[in-house]
């Protein structure tokens, strides 16, 4: 099983941006969290993070073919990109939406998500943790 974990503009700045929401752990942190789970679950995974909206819509393309399950965090990206949406929607690779805060409970302009219009699930509010969560599901749902 082949994971792609996709992370979008500013999680580069996880352990410096506004901790309150996002935690101390930095981007390193995570790639190393996710990396080391996935080894003890016998999954292949590839992390990638970009700022640019049009390098997450390559990455998505690549992966045709290539993986079978997508994790993505489009970050502000969420909130504004039928490109990502369309991307997704494209590869018709199983994707999962995680993010770290609690997005429902922040200001309006969150409460919009247009990668949920394509994925099988949505995780939020479980710090880092839902990056392995949102694994644990797209595994459990690629077996069925
Ligand atoms: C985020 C929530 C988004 O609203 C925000 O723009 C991010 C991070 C999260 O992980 O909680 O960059 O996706």
């Amino acid at each position: 099983m082949k994971i792609l974990v996709i992370n979008g503009p500013n999680l580069n700045m996880l352990g410096i941006r506004e901790p309150a929401h996002y935690g101390r752990e930095t981007y390193a942190d995570l790639v190393e969290k996710i990396e080391s789970y996935c080894k003890e679950k016998g999954i292949d995974c590839e992390c990638y993070q970009s700022n640019h909206e049009g390098c997450l819509v390559d990455k998505i393309q690549e992966a045709y073919g290539k993986f079978d399950g997508i994790v993505i965090n489009p970050g502000a990206y969420t909130h504004t990109s039928v490109a990502i949406l369309d991307a997704v929607k494209s590869v018709m690779i199983p994707t999962v939406e995680i993010h770290i805060s609690k997005v429902e409970e922040r200001e309006d302009f969150r409460q919009i998500s247009y990668i949920r219009l394509a994925a099988v699930k949505t995780i939020t509010g479980l710090g880092t943790d839902g990056y392995l969560r949102s694994i644990d599901f797209l595994s459990d749902y690629l077996k069925k």
